[in-house]
């Protein structure tokens, strides 16, 4: 597989006319002898006049089969991380189809926990979990704390000298790689927030702590590289600087993070699941490594099973200039591309297969110059006003997100399956604005 270039902090270039790239569809995607998009069976216009738009539109069957895909490559190891897409209907599924879940929050906690999710099933993270968080990390009885810091260290201390609890735990560890990818979302080198570092001592001064400290049992190491990582010889890399330090030590478990990156945009190619497991375990017997090995993927699992569809509201012309499209949501249900100056594509789902020769930028409804969706997008020619307009691949990283900014209403979400649409996050409503604000 040759690596393509990370679209994080690319612009998206049109690059002369052509019809959406087939493979940034959900699996189920389909095209009706009308021309319009389905998904799941179900055609998208009648969900848009159904739900209203914005939409969030995923194909549950992908969603399935690719944590079922994670699940055949590394069994009970398999970590769905939640902060890719998450509501109570997608801890569930991840669950059902047998992984793990990784949360980095109370909230997470939370949610996943009102889901039914085996408190054992999950692994709790964060470079700065608070000591509530702990508690209700420990009260859990979750199954792994990822440890990031001396400090939580301490506070596990602490807390241990309260209640007697003692949580197994794997420790973050820096490898000292540096992933090709947006410097926001490159977590592996070692200058970063996360983990304890191995190039400088302090990796091994941690695992003697943890294992003399009565208030925890070390499990083994974890290490995360960075997100929407397309080049597979960075996690061998990170592999082979994790053998080296871990196998002295004969811990039972590493988990090697997530981190696999999806074609966004027309050009782009990734890994599957299943290749990058295969590279992974290559790199791992390389090494010469006995633990366990764990992987933790986001939004190789959520990302491309959906797509968001939005109505076109205005288009404005510049003479000489450029074409704007404006839709009615934006950075608020999609901040990726103001964030990292991420590529999408957009096309109509009315006409699905249709060449696309009109260049337009898609802009959102927010007070920002910088609320934008896609820099330079390719459309029908017939775009216009009225029309629902998509997004491709729009399942991770979008919803979970999201704002309220300008109080704009958190779109809702379907999940669609053998023609049936089910909603499992409602859109939000005007009185929603106000729950938690006192007056
Ligand atoms: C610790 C950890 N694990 C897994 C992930 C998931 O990454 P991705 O969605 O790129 O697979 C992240 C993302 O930031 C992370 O921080």
């Amino acid at each position: 597989m040759s690596p393509s270039p990370s679209n994080e902090a690319s612009e998206n270039v049109a690059s002369g006319p052509s019809p959406l790239p087939w493979h940034l569809l959900p699996d189920n995607a389909s095209v009706g002898p009308n021309g319009r998009l389905s998904i799941g069976g179900c055609d998208v216009l009648d969900l848009a006049a159904e739900f209203g738009t914005p939409l969030f539109v995923y194909d549950e069957d992908h969603l399935r089969s690719r944590c079922r895909d994670a699940v055949e490559a590394f069994g009970a190891h398999a970590t769905y991380a939640t902060k890719a897409f998450l509501c109570q209907a997608m801890a569930k599924l991840a669950a059902e189809e047998g992984m793990g879940l990784d949360v980095a929050s109370g909230g997470e906690l939370h949610v996943c926990l009102a889901a039914g999710v085996s408190p054992d099933r999950l692994v709790f993270h964060g470079n700065n979990k608070s000591l509530t968080e702990l508690r209700m990390a420990r009260d859990a009885k979750v199954g792994r704390i990822v440890v990031d810091s001396f400090d939580e260290l301490d506070r596990l201390e602490a807390l241990h000298l309260e209640d007697g609890l003692v949580p197994s735990i794997l420790l973050r560890i820096t490898p000292g790689v540096k992933a090709e990818t947006h410097e926001y979302i490159a977590t592996g080198q070692d200058d970063s927030k996360f983990g304890f570092t191995v190039s400088t001592g302090v990796a091994k001064q941690a695992v003697d702590r943890a294992v003399e400290m009565p208030g925890v049992e070390l499990k083994g190491l974890h290490a995360h590289i960075g997100s929407q990582v397309f080049r597979i010889d960075s996690f061998a890399a990170a592999v082979k600087v994790l053998g080296q330090f871990a196998n002295p030590l004969g811990l039972p478990e590493l988990v090697v993070g997530g981190g696999l990156g999806v074609a966004y945009v027309e050009g782009e190619e990734s890994a599957s699941i299943a290749q990058w497991a295969r590279a992974i375990r290559q790199s791992v017997a390389e090494a010469n490594i006995e633990a366990a090995i764990g992987i933790e993927p986001g939004r190789a699992i959520a990302a491309g099973a959906a797509v968001t569809l939005y109505t076109v509201g205005t288009i404005k012309q510049l003479p000489g200039i450029r074409t704007y499209v404006s839709v009615d949501g934006g950075m608020s249900d999609n901040p990726r591309p103001v964030l990292y100056g991420s590529g999408y594509e957009a096309f109509l789902p009315r006409a699905v297969t249709a060449n696309r020769t009109f260049e337009a930028r898609i802009v959102g409804k927010h007070c920002e110059s910088g609320d934008l969706l896609v820099r330079q997008a390719k459309l029908p020619q017939d775009v216009a006003v009225g029309d629902i307009l998509a997004t491709p691949v729009t399942g991770a990283y979008g919803h979970s997100m999201g704002s309220n900014y300008n109080k704009i209403l958190r779109p809702p979400v379907v999940f669609c399956r053998d023609g049936n649409a089910r909603v499992v996050v409602r859109r939000e409503t005007l009185d929603d604005l106000l729950t938690t604000d006192l007056g």
